[in-house]
């Protein structure tokens, strides 16, 4: 193992009714911000719970985060929190909305443009934000990180911010989430435990058996999850997978890759997918093309997860590789990128932004341009 340190602060309060306890949670004092997206939680009873819980409280209200949040909205908002000296932000929405309230968290205490941050990397100070999740996939409610988009420029960027004080994760907010983000919030949570786990094997047993745990449950539920999203116990499987999958908790001491989800950012950013979609298409061309590198894992996570022990070790990856692609497919993703309309013009572009920005991402360090464009072709 290599030599980490783990530190998570984020109070996680969990289960049905738990919005209420809002009023207690938010210091006294706190000027309050409460972000929210395009109106979900209008229609869904999520803003009542929460208008409710803080009724009396003093706070100012941001909409219009979009998926895939904007620098371009969120200045607006760093400049009503400025104007209001807002000490305490409240995201009620999904990763779009934590995301871009852990931009304005620190934009509020930045005097430069908001953009500068998230070129930087990592935000230096920031106000403390907590949330209210009604979509499970990225895990944003108990991690650090944001990605945000600049979309004058088409770009994409993920930058590190701070970690929710608290975030409170009732499943019954789940209940009104249409099938398609289900579904991308599964694929989302599927392929984050794959970039921490699908490097080289031998590294930690309990890290592997950790994600190979939140890989069966997510096999196990998806079907269930996509037919009867009103099920509080399916759907509470879900939304802890979905935390569990990214909040530091499976990558201690072990190596990670992420070059699916860079890739994935660049289709978002240039052709608007949705970020769960881009990765189920991209994972099968990054297993593809390095399955020489990934190979001992690969045989591990075809064995333990889709029970495959028959044929030589390459038929095992070949029907480890076709499982993968046909999990996706269950789901009801496209797997190629000619399903989505994206050819050979957006496949240069990537490869000409990689080797612009000198990148080299993977557990190798070996996804640059030339490497993502034969990821992108093998999953054409
Ligand atoms: O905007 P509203 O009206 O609220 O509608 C949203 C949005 O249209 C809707 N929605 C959310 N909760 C709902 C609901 N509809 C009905 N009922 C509910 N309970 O769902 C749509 C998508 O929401 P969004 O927040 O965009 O989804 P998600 O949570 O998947 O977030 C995606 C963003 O997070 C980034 C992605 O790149 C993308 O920008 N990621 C963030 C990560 C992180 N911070 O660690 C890691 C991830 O890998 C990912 O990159
Ligand atoms: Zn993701």
């Amino acid at each position: 193992m290599k030599n980490f340190i783990y530190h998570n602060p984020t109070e996680l309060i969990f289960g049905k009714g738990q919005i209420a306890r809002l009023s207690t949670l938010i210091p006294a004092d706190k000027r309050i911000m409460i972000t929210f997206g395009g109106g979900s939680v209008k229609r869904n009873g999520v803003y009542d719970q929460v208008v409710a819980a803080l009724a009396g409280r003093d706070f100012v209200e941001f909409w219009g985060i979009e998926p895939n949040p904007s620098v371009e909205t969120l200045r607006k908002a760093i400049a009503l929190g400025k104007e209001r000296k807002v000490d305490f932000l409240l995201a009620v929405g999904g990763g779009s909305v934590i995301d871009g309230t852990k931009l304005i968290a620190a934009g509020l205490l930045y005097d430069g443009d908001a953009w500068d941050i998230v070129l930087k990397g990592k935000a230096e100070h920031t106000v403390p934000m907590a949330t209210v999740l009604t979509m499970s996939a990225t895990g944003s409610e108990m991690n650090s990180g944001a990605v945000i988009s600049r979309y004058e420029t088409k770009e994409k960027f993920a930058f590190y911010g701070n970690y929710p004080v608290f975030s409170i994760l009732d499943p019954e907010t789940l209940f009104s989430l249409p099938t398609r983000q289900i579904a991308c919030g599964l694929s989302d949570t599927f392929v984050h435990v794959l970039e921490q786990y699908m490097t080289t094997p031998g590294q930690s047993r309990l890290m592997d058996r950790w994600a190979e745990g939140i890989l069966h449950t997510i096999v196990e539920i998806a079907p269930r999850a996509l037919a009867e999203p009103r099920d509080y116990d399916v759907m509470s499987e879900y939304m802890l997978g979905a935390t569990l999958g990214l909040n530091d908790m499976i990558a201690m001491g072990v190596t990670q890759d992420w070059a699916t989800h860079m890739i994935g950012h660049e289709l978002t950013a240039l052709h608007g997918l949705t970020h769960g979609a881009t990765l189920a298409i991209v994972i099968n061309g990054t297993l593809r093309t390095l399955r020489e590198q990934k190979h001992g894992k690969l045989l591990q996570y075809g064995e333990r997860i889709w029970g495959i022990t028959e044929g030589s070790e390459e038929e095992r990856i070949e029907q480890t590789l076709a499982r993968t692609e046909a999990f996706f497919r269950s789901l009801g993703l496209s797997t190629h990128l000619s399903e989505e309309g994206i050819g050979e013009e957006t496949i240069a572009e990537i490869e000409r932004r990689f080797n612009a920005q000198g990148v080299h991402y993977g557990e190798a360090g070996n996804v640059d341009g030339a490497m993502a464009r034969r990821i992108l072709e093998a999953c054409r």
